[in-house]
């Protein structure tokens, strides 16, 4: 991640985690040998290109400091994650929704193949999360409460909520009730579900899920605040998507209805809430601090 950390070890850790989950994600494409071709392509296009994949080391991290080190189920929950969320991304993107024509740097699914694969290469995802999920984590009980969490967070209750709610939102004044409605559900949820699955992979007991819960769902609605934010201020060269778009599809955003000076605040404020849910880990908590701290000075 293109984050000013300043910190060696924080960008080590983030890319060691990075490569595992796009080998992670290869392998489990490749297993899928019947895909056919034209959607297999649009498939991979999306998931291959540099996504940050904060969401998938945020499995493997709370995986480690839960159980000291990765395995091979939080690799697969990182992956299935990672597809949910590149999923929500296509769709995301499509005519019907924001319109966007540039994302990860790269021109959108629709734009490169058409609006029908795009739709389908996004179902074929986030299908394929949960068959990754159900045949590649032996545990059946862990395997049911990663699906729990995964289909909570991104289904009607979760991020299709948030997605639905934004979109009505548009041409709307807005209050600060709906935004953090629309931004809890359409991106928090999700972070919270990544640092949830990574602590079940890795054995939790019930307070680390609520304390790591509570620091997942922090950080998310910060770092969609921080979306807002880098809409207006960042180009669409440094974002790898269209700078700008909020305004002009008259967004209910943090900056439109707070400021841009009091969405920053609210971003902080939010970190340090985060770092404070994290206060009966130990040192092995000092990636999930950085990032909670790092997400505030990303500029993509
Ligand atoms: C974009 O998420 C969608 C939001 C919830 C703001 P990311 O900024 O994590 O997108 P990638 O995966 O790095 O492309
Ligand atoms: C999208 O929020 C959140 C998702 C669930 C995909 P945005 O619409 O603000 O995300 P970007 O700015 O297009 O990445
Ligand atoms: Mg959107
Ligand atoms: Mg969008
Ligand atoms: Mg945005």
């Amino acid at each position: 991640m293109s984050v000013s950390t300043a910190n060696t070890d924080f960008d080590h850790s983030l890319s060691e985690r990075v490569r595992i989950v796009n080998d992670t994600l290869d392998r489990l494409v490749a297993q899928q040998k019947e895909i056919p071709m034209d959607l297999r392509k649009a498939l991979d296009y999306t998931l291959s290109s540099p996504g940050k994949r904060i969401r998938s080391a945020l499995v493997l991290w709370c995986c480690e400091l839960v159980a000291g080190r990765d395995n091979a189920d939080a690799r697969v929950a990182a992956a299935a994650i990672e597809m949910v969320h590149t999923y929500s991304l296509i769709h995301d993107d499509l005519p019907a929704m924001d319109d966007d024509d540039l994302r990860r740097g790269r021109p959108t699914c629709h734009k490169v193949f058409d609006e029908a694969t795009a739709i389908l290469a996004g179902d074929g995802l986030l299908t394929l999360a949960f068959e990754v999920l159900a045949k590649g984590v032996n545990d059946p009980k862990l395997a049911v409460g990663l699906v729990r969490e995964l289909a909570q967070a991104a289904g009607p209750a979760g991020m299709i909520a948030g997605q639905i709610a934004d979109l009505k939102a548009e041409n709307t004044a807005g209050t600060i009730e709906a935004l953090e409605y629309i931004h809890i559900n359409k991106t928090a949820k999700m972070f919270r579900c990544a640092t949830l699955m990574g602590a079940l992979c890795g054995g939790a007991d019930a307070r680390q899920l609520e304390a790591l819960g509570q620091y997942g769902l922090k950080i998310g609605l910060g770092f969609q605040i921080a979306d807002d934010i880098l809409d207006v201020s960042a180009s669409s060269e440094q974002l790898g998507k269209t700078a700008g778009k909020d305004v002009a599809a008259a967004k209910c955003t943090y900056p439109a209805v707070v400021g841009m000076e009091k969405a920053g605040e609210l971003a902080r404020v939010l970190a340090h809430e985060a770092v404070t849910a994290l206060e009966s880990f130990g040192d092995g908590a000092d990636i999930l601090r950085h990032l909670a701290l790092a997400l505030l000075d990303r500029n993509r």
